[in-house]
């Protein structure tokens, strides 16, 4: 038994040196010292063994079992560094090479980052977002928002038409979501409607799509007062915290009153005039530039949708509307609003 072991060792001690990669180790070590390996059986059988045979043999293979585990080791570090040699050598990597080209990240369209913005605002009034079709009803468009009968506006100058349902048409404002969400929920309401209209409109200020978002509030108590503070709250948050706003009398059928709204100049800060004395070019010397149309709803309107319980004499409310491409061209000195729509990314990449 004891010759057993040194023969054992001997012929292991050979076959480790001649290893020639980490997978052959393994097995090695699975042959001389696995579950089944005979100096392994040897081992566990030395309580069996007569007594004076106990120590010597015990002593030898456990001495075996030991070496072999450390020239293992030392083996399979050994073939690790020039497996990892190999390797490096094999999988060389140029570093000098250029790398991969940078990839442009993109970003949002500035029509979409300004609407969003828009919302952020208004939601933090607490409003909400109501989105709404853009092939719409003549009903909801014009009739419901108390358009007479041959009003211009619902020529077929203006408004795009289907030809084969003369009352169907492409929305020439978001205002018909003014009914369609009344329609579906109460008073209080408190809505902002961002989307796409349509109009026969074509040059450098005029696109025959372009985008508009629409406020709307009805409640008990509401004033034109409220429409003011909610005006001013939102061009401050759009165009700079000491920016005025103003209305001026105007006409929309669907409010009573009506008005324009207008923020007070940001390049002139209202002046009118610049630091070198010329007139300030984009309000072109007035000192506030129009943005949009708002008013109180007219009592007609709410009686399309008393149904729904707005009683025109117990609650009221206002409405605006501002087109979103003449306030990003106003922020961002854009002459041409078609330059939004021909998504040429060297234009669209510069608002970031
Ligand atoms: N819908 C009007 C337009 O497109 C704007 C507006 C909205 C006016 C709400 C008053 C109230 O010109």
């Amino acid at each position: 038994m004891f010759d057993r072991v040194a023969e054992i060792q001997t012929e292991a001690e050979a076959a480790i040196g001649a290893g020639v990669n980490t997978a052959e180790l393994e097995e090695l070590r699975v042959r001389y010292l696995g579950r089944k390996a005979e100096l392994t059986t040897i081992l566990r059988g030395i309580a069996e063994l007569p007594a004076e045979e106990r120590g010597k043999v015990g002593g030898a293979a456990n001495k075996a079992r030991k070496s072999l585990e450390s020239q293992l080791e030392a083996k399979a570090a050994q073939l690790d560094a020039s497996e990892l040699d190999a390797r490096l050598t094999a999988d060389q990597i140029d570093v000098t090479l250029p790398g991969a080209p940078s990839r442009p990240s993109g970003h949002l369209h500035l029509i979409t980052r300004t609407m969003r913005q828009i919302e952020d605002v208004m939601v933090g009034l607490g409003y909400r977002v109501m989105e709404g079709p853009e092939i719409e009803h003549d009903y909801y468009n014009f009739t419901a928002l108390n358009h007479p009968e041959g009003h211009p506006a619902r020529m077929l100058q203006d408004t795009f038409y289907l030809q084969s349902h003369p009352e169907v048409l492409l929305r020439t404002h978001t205002s018909p979501m003014q009914i369609r969400a009344m329609e579906t929920q109460g008073p209080p309401i408190f809505i902002v409607v961002p989307g796409k209209v349509y109009r026969r409109d074509s040059d450098a200020t005029h696109s025959p799509m372009f985008h508009q978002i629409e406020g709307l509030a009805i409640g008990e108590g509401i004033t034109l007062a409220d429409l003011q503070g909610t005006l001013l709250e939102m061009l401050r948050a759009i165009f700079g915290e000491s920016r005025e706003a103003r209305m001026r009398p105007h006409f929309f059928p669907f409010t009573e009153p009506s008005v324009e709204f207008d923020v007070s100049c940001f390049q002139c800060e209202g002046t009118g005039s610049l630091a070198d004395g010329e007139r300030c070019n984009l309000c072109k010397g007035i000192g506030w530039i129009e943005v949009g149309g708002a008013g109180m709803v007219d009592p007609n309107v709410l009686g399309f949708v008393e149904g729904n319980g707005y009683d025109a004499e117990r609650v009221q409310g206002f409405a605006f509307g501002m087109g979103v491409e003449r306030i990003a061209m106003l922020r961002h000195g854009v002459p041409d609003l078609r330059r939004f729509f021909d998504n040429d990314v060297r234009v669209l990449g510069q608002f970031l």
